[in-house]
């Protein structure tokens, strides 16, 4: 990585490390989203919550020194846009007004909502055009952590600025002393603090995404005090963390704090500590943890960003002072109640296979799953890539650079699903239980996110997941098969996309089709 590099070391040092000339400025600057909370919202009569979403140029204080402002897309004028929150069962009436020079849409990523709510356009819905309207009306079935962004130009459009967090509170919250909403990002800038406009570049389409070089929490990088939350010793926090960066992916480390998982995705999960050190949180992801604060211990606890090797980012500092609010860590079952899904009949589902494949060094990989025999030549045939298995490595490569060569960098079974006018990679009648395996024949990592429903993440290479959580975006490794199991409940045309923005751009993306 060297995006270091790109500032000139006066700015570098100012934008990425000098703490002692940022730390007068934004005291507290992670709390800053509570205090925005429902900004805008309103209840009408009928308990519905009601909200204008008004996506339009802004200015944005991405960098906490005032003499920097970055001129950003953003929802209401804010980054992130304005926290929206509502109770479960409850109806939310959102209007977006265009207000950018450019079509647009939104989409609720990780909530159930009828096909036509969905925000894909040219699949569920025509795209709103500058100076437009449209209405989306949908009840919120299931409690958790949720967010919306754009559908439409969505890497530049979400790699501008555009996304808030979507909040559904259970019926009976987790009693906590405190709540918190992080939501991560990065953004690529140049020296004066402005964003790159290279969207799309080849080179991020082929590689990691679009990586950026300030990442920020709440839309303020975390530099200096700028990251500081005080907190009480003693204290339970609920902390809700989403990453909405383009391609990022961020692996957590929490200090001492040791914090306990009790969703994933929005829902509940069978509270448990995370099997690594690290919590890996790719694209479009999110966890629900509690933190209890150490009633005596260290002065302060860093939460630290250690994805790529050698180059950390503090993402907050949690801070004790202040008497402690209790003399022992709280007892009392962390568990929330559980979300009403549709149980997948693992006994009667139909089996689909998707197979990614390409980008950079993406043959070696294939190569190897298909020596492993995880990927038979009767899926490759079914795939129409029987002539590359045929003539082994050679055919392989070939066949990555025909399809570079027309534009695709990466394939889903063999397609570009989204562009070849072949029609979905899955039709399911409606009540069905579908099992899939994704296969990531390719050498990155991708956050594979699904429309309008939730799955069970099952196994990871064979062996079975821990709690199997539910889950609509699900991070695959290298190499890796993921079996996940959902009950096509929903009807409509779902995407089933790679969270990194660009990857989607270059061919990882297909429908699910639900009769
Ligand atoms: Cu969060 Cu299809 O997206
Ligand atoms: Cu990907």
């Amino acid at each position: 990585m060297t995006f270091k590099s790109s500032f000139s070391a006066t700015r570098r040092d100012f934008l990425l490390g000098g703490a002692a000339t940022l730390g007068v400025v934004a005291a507290g600057g992670l709390s800053m989203a509570s205090v925005i909370g429902r900004a805008g919202a309103s209840e009408n009569a009928g308990g519905a919550v009601n909200m204008l979403l008004r996506p339009g140029a802004a200015q944005a204080s991405l960098v906490p020194d005032p003499a920097y402002q970055t001129a950003v897309w953003a929802y209401n004028g804010i980054v992130p846009g304005p926290e929206i929150r509502v109770r479960q069962g409850q109806r939310l009436h959102a209007r977006l007004e265009n207000a950018l020079a450019q079509e647009t849409t939104i989409h609720w990523h990780g909530i159930r909502v009828p096909n036509a709510m969905d925000g894909v356009p040219g699949l569920t819905q025509a795209a709103v055009k500058p100076g437009d309207s449209f209405d989306y009306v949908f009840d919120l079935p299931d409690a958790g952590t949720y967010w919306y962004h754009p559908h439409a130009n969505t890497t530049e459009q979400l790699g501008r600025g555009l996304y808030g967090a979507l909040i559904v509170e259970e019926a009976d919250p987790l009693p906590v002393d405190r709540e918190l909403v992080w939501m991560l990002d990065d953004w690529r800038l140049n020296e004066s603090a402005a964003i790159d406009d290279g969207f799309n570049a080849m080179h991020d389409v082929g590689h990691a995404g679009r990586i950026g070089n300030v990442v920020t929490v709440n839309g303020v990088a975390p530099m200096g005090t700028a990251g500081d939350v005080p907190v009480r010793p003693g204290e339970r926090i609920r902390l809700r963390l989403l990453n909405a960066a383009n391609g990022r992916i961020f692996a957590l480390d929490f200090d001492e704090l040791a914090p306990i998982v009790i969703a994933m995705d929005g829902h509940p999960v069978t509270p448990h500590r995370n099997d690594t050190p690290l919590l890996l949180l790719g694209p479009g992801m999110r966890f629900d943890l509690v933190i209890d604060i150490p009633v005596s211990g260290k002065p302060s606890f860093a939460v630290t960003d250690r994805f790529y090797d050698g180059m950390e980012n503090a993402i907050a500092r949690l801070v004790p002072s202040g008497t402690p609010l209790r003399d022992h860590a709280p007892d009392g079952d962390l568990a929330l109640k559980p979300n009403s899904l549709p149980e997948p009949d693992l006994g009667h589902a139909v089996k689909h296979d998707l197979i990614y494949s390409g980008g950079m060094m993406g043959d070696m990989i294939l190569s190897q799953m298909i020596r492993s025999g995880h990927i038979t030549p009767e899926k490759l045939s079914a795939m129409g890539m029987e002539s590359a298995a045929g003539s082994g490595m050679g055919g392989m490569a070939n066949m990555m650079r025909s399809m570079f060569g027309a534009g695709n960098i990466w394939a889903v079974n063999g397609r570009d699903p989204d562009r070849d006018g072949n029609g979905p990679l899955v039709t399911l009648t409606r009540g069905q239980t579908c099992h899939l395996t994704l296969m990531n024949a390719t050498a990155w990592l991708h956050p594979i996110h699904l429309h309008g429903h939730a799955f069970r993440l099952l196994a990871r290479n064979d062996a079975p997941v821990r709690h199997q959580p539910w889950l609509d975006t699900v991070l695959i490794e290298p190499g890796d098969r993921v079996e996940i199991a959902f009950v096509a409940d929903n009807p409509g045309d779902w995407l089933i996309h790679c969270h990194i923005l660009e990857h989607k751009v270059g061919g990882m993306s297909g429908v699910i089709r639900v009769l």
